[in-house]
């Protein structure tokens, strides 16, 4: 009697480990065939297509750790902002950093501040500013796997300023600084400055559109009759005074201001919506452009313009907390910003 249940007892522990084994592999198994037909559908969406099947399984393998990285995140809840399974879905954070965020920020201890910063009488700064409404802002672009962000961020100052000065908003050239733009540390697809593509633009007399001078996204021999063909100059440029929130605010409330940021971590990769929190640190890898400021609900927020098309965050945006309690701002927002004067 004792034996029999013994046995029986064994028996339907044994049935047991063998049933969860088996329920375990087989949602296993299914996990992976909906990973793999999500893997599929995002493929689709994005017209990715990989060179050969030892590529699409070292992709999928990232594409299946980011998607968990990704649900985990937004299913917790516990951030203000979303995530989402971006174009960016199939590389590595390292990756990803390494071929869009080349704004040379480790070079800028050698950078003499300008003393000068027009904005610093400005007391009555509005609470809350969108240059877009303004018409002071071109539409989103693409950097592509080009690392020129720098050329990005200072065109779309330049556009603001030109807007405000002139009347006209004409998208402006980011080619022509890569390929013509060799002023101080500035090397094309390897990374720059926002301010030494000022000063190019200062020493060339402009600026050629757009559409004279169009992104190819790789580094070119400067075209020299694009790079004669001015549709708009600036005069100078000034720095904001660094690390500080106020002064910067200042600054934004008076016209679109080049910021540099640490955009290295996970969450900025796959950004999707709401108020950006964090974490990041303040190694300024990325150049963009705040081109506003505003507050959701009690939260503060910078609005940034990214050059990483329109499928990225908020329609191409990124709202960054504001008024943090670091001096210098969420992700260094504050600590190397610059504008150009027309
Ligand atoms: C700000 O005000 C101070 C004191 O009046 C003045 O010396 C300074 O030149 C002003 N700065 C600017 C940029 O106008």
């Amino acid at each position: 009697m004792q034996v029999d249940l013994i046995f029986n007892f064994t028996q339907v522990v044994y049935s047991l480990v063998l049933g969860i084994l088996a329920f375990q592999a087989t949602s296993r198994t299914l996990q992976d065939v909906s990973m793999q037909e999500r893997h599929e559908q995002w493929m689709a969406r994005y017209d990715i297509v990989y060179k050969d099947s030892q590529e699409k399984e070292k992709r999928f393998n990232i594409f299946k750790d980011n998607v968990k990285y990704i649900d985990d995140f937004n299913n917790a809840a516990t951030k203000p902002y979303k995530l989402a399974v971006n174009k960016f879905a199939d590389l590595t954070n390292e990756e990803f950093t390494a071929s869009r965020n080349r704004f040379k920020g480790h070079m800028c201890s050698s950078i003499t501040r300008t003393p000068t910063f027009k904005y610093e009488n400005v007391t009555a700064a509005p609470s809350s500013i969108d240059w877009r409404q303004k018409g002071a802002v071109t539409p989103i672009k693409n950097q592509g796997q080009c690392g020129c962000c720098w050329a990005f961020s200072a065109v779309a100052a330049m556009e603001g300023i030109t807007k405000l000065s002139t009347g006209n908003l004409i998208s402006l050239s980011e080619q022509e600084l890569v390929d013509c733009d060799t002023s101080g540390v500035d090397q094309g697809c390897e990374g720059g400055l926002m301010d030494d593509a000022f000063k190019f633009i200062i020493q060339n007399h402009g600026l050629a559109t757009e559409t004279k001078y169009p992104y190819e996204g790789v580094d070119g021999s400067c075209n020299s009759n694009g790079k004669a063909n001015h549709a708009a100059s600036i005069k100078g440029y000034e720095d904001v005074p660094a690390n500080s929130e106020q002064a910067l605010q200042k600054a934004v409330a008076n016209q679109p201001v080049s910021v540099a940021i640490d955009a290295s971590g996970s969450d900025f990769q796959f950004y999707s919506s709401g108020v950006f929190t964090g974490s990041c640190g303040t190694e300024l890898d990325h150049g963009v452009t705040a081109v506003g400021y505003g507050a959701d609900g009690s939260t503060a927020y910078w609005l940034v313009k990214n050059s990483w098309g329109t499928e990225w965050g908020e329609e191409g945006y990124i709202r960054m907390q504001r008024n943090v309690d670091a001096k210098e701002g969420l992700c260094g927002i504050a600590m190397q910003a610059s504008y150009p004067t027309a």
